[in-house]
């Protein structure tokens, strides 16, 4: 076996550990049942034999009764080990899928950027349930055949020394031929599941922007893209089921040469009355027997190749390192946290430079107001500070630590974001607004919801808080979706907030209801907000200039605004429209 495969095979019985216990039962039903299936031949050849040479009556009816209670006991027996399979199966792939996830969800944007949402369901859910027959049934049934193998060619020894040697050469060669070619499927296996996840990435995207694709009339242009996508999954299925049954389709000829051969020879011996009737009807019993182990194996080889294109998927997902590594530090001064950025360059790809040589400070408290063109970095530097990308060069100070020695989870209990677009969850209004925390008080929510306005709203809602949101943010206008993500970060009490066009979609009333409430809750943390209008930004202290990436202007609020030749102090006397878009 190579490394790599063996060390994937120690990789998946890892899972299987937990449920050691039901594979223990489990397999011991399985050989019960496949004594059963050797023992039934044996009664039939009896019972001919005693029709035959002119048995006694009870004897062939006890024969038959025994036959029949063998046949239902080992049908339970079958319905157990199905039952047993399944259960091991879903408890070991279920980890397997928790454990995927949860890697996923620490990775960084970078990697997210690149996948669609409809991929990384495909690659956890997808690849693992290729993984799944194996965890149960693949150790099991390969167990299982070889014993039901090994005992029909021991019974056939004792009958007959020449047809049992036909048959195990048979067997052999069926083997031998599987486990040379069982590796045939697993490129193209791997091959079709990659193509599958592609094509659940388009559905999921575009269902995801119903909006615009309708919108635009864009539905035909989606669907051709589908057809595609479709085209290339049934190609390389097609590809990899061929590649599949290939070891399948040769035991299957090989099988019909076998039972030739050894139905001749018995023919051949009972003619001679070398065996009865009864045994005639063994062997023909027992070669018809092999062919199920044998197929079950060829099964197993092609669920074996899916399963490891699976395995290969997953173990690759999950040795995908995320470029965020968090550090040591965990302490960071009590209250709000002061800023500090140092030479800091920053790209999303390596030909274009977003954050180009940003230096500033803002002290424990105070409030930045940054402005800047549509696309001169205002985002990327607030996504930089919060660690969503590590940055080329340069520091990031929060609380006077370096942000790449913190611990990430103490870097995101003390700073807190609101972003451009809101993210709503399938759940409560409650859990929306903790983010399912439930250490937060109802009676702190409803406070904080006071404050910023958004009380009314709350309780003009069916159920309050209980109200359930569907995910999407459907149920919530833009607006009222805004407000709602601003509760959700001062729920959080943090210690340095930024707030990103916090008051874009509002209307003016709403908005100045806003201010008054972003004044208060900022009296107890720095900020720094993002905005497109200068109305936003009265109340801060003070304000950068953004321009493709770089500071063109950084400085006290009002000695900007009393300065004429600042940039600042021009677009207050042109109400923001000269430079800013
Ligand atoms: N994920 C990304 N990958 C690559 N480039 C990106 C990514 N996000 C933003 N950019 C690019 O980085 C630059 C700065 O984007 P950023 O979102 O920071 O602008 P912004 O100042 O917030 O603009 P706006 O006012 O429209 O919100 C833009 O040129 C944008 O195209
Ligand atoms: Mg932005």
């Amino acid at each position: 076996m190579p490394k790599e495969e063996k060390i994937s095979m120690l990789w998946l019985l890892r899972y299987l550990s937990p449920v050691k216990g039901r594979l223990v039962i489990l397999l011991m039903l399985l050989l019960t049942s496949t004594g059963l299936q050797l023992i039934n031949p044996q009664i039939i050849k009896r019972f001919i034999d005693t029709a035959a040479y002119g048995g006694v009556l009870t004897t062939l009816i006890q024969l038959a009764g025994l036959y029949l209670i063998v046949a239902v006991v080992n049908q339970l027996i079958t319905v157990g080990v199905s039952y047993l399979g399944n259960d091991i199966s879903w408890r070991a792939t279920n980890r397997l899928r928790g454990d995927l996830l949860k890697h996923c969800l620490r990775l960084d944007m970078r990697f997210h950027n690149e996948k669609t949402p409809g991929e990384m369901i495909e690659r956890i859910d997808g690849d693992v349930t290729n993984i799944s027959n194996f965890f149960a049934m693949f150790i099991v049934q390969v167990i299982g055949s070889f014993v039901l193998l090994g005992g029909i060619l021991v019974f056939m020894f004792t009958v007959n020394i020449p047809i049992a040697l036909v048959m195990t050469v048979f067997t052999i060669i069926s083997i031998m031929f599987m486990v040379i070619i069982r590796n045939l499927g697993v490129d193209s296996s791997k091959k079709e599941r990659e193509a599958s996840a592609s094509l659940f990435g388009l559905i999921e995207e575009r269902i995801a922007g119903i909006e615009d694709v309708q919108a635009n009339g864009n539905v035909p242009y989606v669907m051709n893209r589908f057809y595609r996508l479709m085209r290339s999954v049934f190609l390389k299925g097609r590809k990899a089921w061929m590649m599949r049954i290939v070891p399948w389709n040769t035991t299957v000829i090989l099988f019909a040469l076998a039972v030739t051969a050894v139905l001749l020879l018995g023919v051949h011996y009972y003619l001679i009355e070398e065996i009865t009737l009864g045994t005639l009807f063994l062997i023909y019993q027992y070669t018809q027997m092999l062919n199920d182990p044998i197929e079950m194996l060829g099964d197993q080889v092609q669920e074996f190749q899916k399963a490891k294109s699976g395995m290969l998927r997953s173990r690759e997902l999950l040795s995908q390192r995320s470029e965020i590594v968090g550090g040591d530090e965990e302490q960071l001064p009590e209250g709000a946290l002061g800023l500090e950025f140092e030479n800091v360059h920053f790209r999303y790809n390596e030909d274009k430079p977003v954050l180009k040589d940003v230096n500033f400070v803002i002290r424990p408290g105070e409030r930045l107001g940054i402005i800047g063109r549509t696309g001169s970095g205002k985002s990327s530097l607030s996504r930089v500070l919060l660690r969503l990308y590590n940055i080329d060069s340069g520091v990031i100070r929060v609380g006077g630590t370096d942000i790449t020695k913190l611990k990430l989870p103490a870097l995101y209990r003390r700073v807190g974001m609101v972003t451009q677009d809101v993210q709503l969850f399938d759940g409560s209004l409650r859990d929306n607004l903790t983010l399912f925390n439930n250490a937060v008080s109802d009676v702190f929510i409803l406070d904080t919801t006071e404050r910023l306005g958004l009380r009314q709203w709350i309780d003009a809602q069916p159920k309050g808080l209980d109200t359930h949101l569907s995910a999407g943010g459907t149920s919530l206008s833009a607006g009222e979706a805004q407000l709602f993500a601003l509760t959700r970060v001062f729920l959080s009490q943090p210690s340095l907030v930024i707030l990103d066009e916090p008051s874009s979609r509002l209307d003016a009333a709403t908005e100045a209801m806003l201010q008054a409430a972003v004044d208060q809750l900022m009296s107890q943390c720095t900020g720094i907000i993002i905005a497109h209008r200068l109305a936003t930004l009265e109340q801060v202290d003070k304000i950068m200039v953004l321009g493709d990436g770089r500071i063109l202007e950084f400085g006290d609020r009002v000695e900007l605004a009393q300065d004429p030749e600042s940039h600042y102090a021009r677009l207050l006397s042109t109400g923001g429209r000269e430079e800013l878009a």
